[in-house]
């Protein structure tokens, strides 16, 4: 059975794979933080049940305002992940639901015990006993616990598919190699972020400076999951592909910048949880308490950005590539085209002066646009455009050695032409007229190097060219 075409989104200035990873996110720092944020609520209600002085008064703060909103907020970006997904990744989703219908469901169930327990305790929260409080805190943090853990499951399939590649056993895919790792990183993130929220609101508190001191104390006992980050970040990259591991720690500039800056922004905030509110006894300000979570905020970014990444040129490994073509479909389009099927027209079709270009740009939007524009971020005009066109016939025909992070040309060799027309008239400023390109001899010669190429990607795929340096040059 052919594959459905879907249609996809063109986010103009921004390339798909950026649109999602922003959502993304601001998704996953929301949901982090109301994760943690009922871990917060808990404990300070386990200790007002103690007697804990003010450990009530910091309950009927504005923090539970804090976690209600960043709940409503999560929830409202969790749909839009689900819409933009749509948009830009039709096919990694429908796999997604295909494999993991029922994981979702357990997912949604959790999420509405988390609604309701949350949504109980905020109404009605003021009248009941601390013992029925803090059940109602403990079934909010659970439950929302639970759907990350459920979540977690189907996010780290996507790069560690695991023994479910030859199994196809679902239990083998949601606890893959990454699993663990990746639910105790991101646990001990939750954990952080409410803490340091929790010190934010501390500090604008009406009480004296040794209660202040005393409530500051015990909220940052949450940091201490934070001490176990390091050991949990080795981890999951010991476990995820060499591959991915070797493009992440050096093979790629920005990937290894982007990890350095999340370890560095991690590491700044243990240190100053450690030395500064444990060891100095520091007074932590308002100001300090934001600026960290700041910092948290970019050290969520980055990860999140380093783990997407991190999965070139696939969006579910060795499943199915980035552009939404599997492995095993490439061999047909290239006999057949990758568009011939593609029902959807251009939107500005009438821009262009030739068919030609028009083919090249149908094609550009099926294999290339997950991680290219034409002329806004990640530019083909930028990156090939001052190519001579031998050059970039060749580097497009051998995508996968061009660089070993994007997928095998999926096309014919009229399609390497058609981009590579493309990519010269938009970058001699759009033409009204452009010449037809469709020398016999050109062609055969395409021919030959997407058979070089061959169809698998790229056996050491990390293992790219700095930038900068000149692209694969032609054979005589
Ligand atoms: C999985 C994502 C992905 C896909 C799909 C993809 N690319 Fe790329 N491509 C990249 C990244 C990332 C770079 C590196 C950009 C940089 O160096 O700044 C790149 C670089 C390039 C370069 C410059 C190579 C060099 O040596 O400097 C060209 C040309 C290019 N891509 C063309 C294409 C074309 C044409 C397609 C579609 C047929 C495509 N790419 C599909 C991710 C992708």
């Amino acid at each position: 059975m052919d594959p459905t075409t879907y249609p996809v989104n063109d986010f103009g200035p921004a390339m798909r794979g950026m649109v999602i990873g922003a959502v993304g996110i601001l998704h996953v720092f929301l949901a982090q933080f109301a994760i943690g944020g009922g871990f917060v609520l808990t404990y300070f209600q386990w200790m007002a049940g103690r007697g804990v002085p003010d450990a009530r008064r910091f309950l009927d703060s504005f923090f539970k305002y804090l976690v209600l909103v960043s709940f409503v907020t999560g929830a409202m970006t969790g749909v839009a992940m689900w819409l933009t997904t749509i948009q830009v990744s039709p096919r990694t989703i429908g796999l997604m639901v295909d494999e993991f219908h029922w994981i979702w469901a357990a997912e949604w169930c959790c999420f509405t015990v988390e609604i309701v327990a949350g949504y109980m305790f905020l109404r009605w929260g003021q009248r009941l006993p601390d013992r029925v409080r803090l059940r109602l805190l403990v079934t909010y943090s659970s439950a929302s616990f639970l759907s990350l853990f459920w979540v977690n499951g189907i996010l780290s399939w996507q790069l560690t598919p695991g023994s479910w590649l030859t199994s196809g056993d679902i239990w083998a895919g949601f606890f893959n190699p990454s699993f663990w790792p990746s639910l105790f990183y991101r646990t001990a993130v939750s954990s952080t972020l409410g803490a340091l929220a929790a010190i934010a609101v501390i500090n604008t508190m009406d009480v004296s400076r040794a209660e202040r001191h005393a409530l500051i104390a015990r909220a940052s006992r949450l940091l201490v999951p934070m001490a176990a980050m390091p050991v949990l970040g080795l981890w999951y990259v010991a476990v995820i592909p060499a591959d991915s591991r070797a493009w992440i720690t050096g093979g790629s500039v920005a990937m290894s910048m982007f990890l350095a800056l999340a370890a560095g922004a991690s590491l700044l905030i243990g240190a100053y949880a450690l030395i500064g509110i444990w060891w100095r006894h520091l007074y932590v300000s308002g100001a300090t308490a934001a600026l960290l979570l700041a910092l948290a905020f970019g050290a969520t970014a980055a990860g999140e950005f380093v783990r997407e990444g991190a999965r070139k040129p696939y969006t579910i490994r060795q499943v199915l590539f980035s552009n939404s073509i599997t492995p095993a479909e490439v061999v047909r389009l290239r006999r057949d085209g990758s568009v011939t099927d593609d029902p959807y027209p251009l939107r500005d079709a009438v821009r262009y002066p030739n068919a030609q270009l028009v083919l090249g740009a149908r094609v550009v939007r099926a294999q290339c646009s997950a991680c290219h524009t034409m002329k806004g971020a990640n530019a083909l005009v930028h990156l090939g455009g001052g190519w001579s066109m031998d050059q970039l016939r060749l580097n497009i025909a051998k995508l996968q050695l061009t660089k070993a992070f994007m997928p095998p040309f999926a096309g014919p060799a009229i399609e390497v032409e058609a981009v590579a027309q493309l990519v010269a008239w938009e970058a001699a400023g759009a033409p009204r007229q452009w010449p037809v390109s469709d020398d016999p001899a050109v062609l055969a010669q395409i021919g030959r190097w997407l058979d070089e190429a061959g169809i698998a990607p790229s056996p050491e795929r990390a293992v790219s060219r700095p930038r900068g340096e000149t692209p694969v040059e032609v054979q005589p």
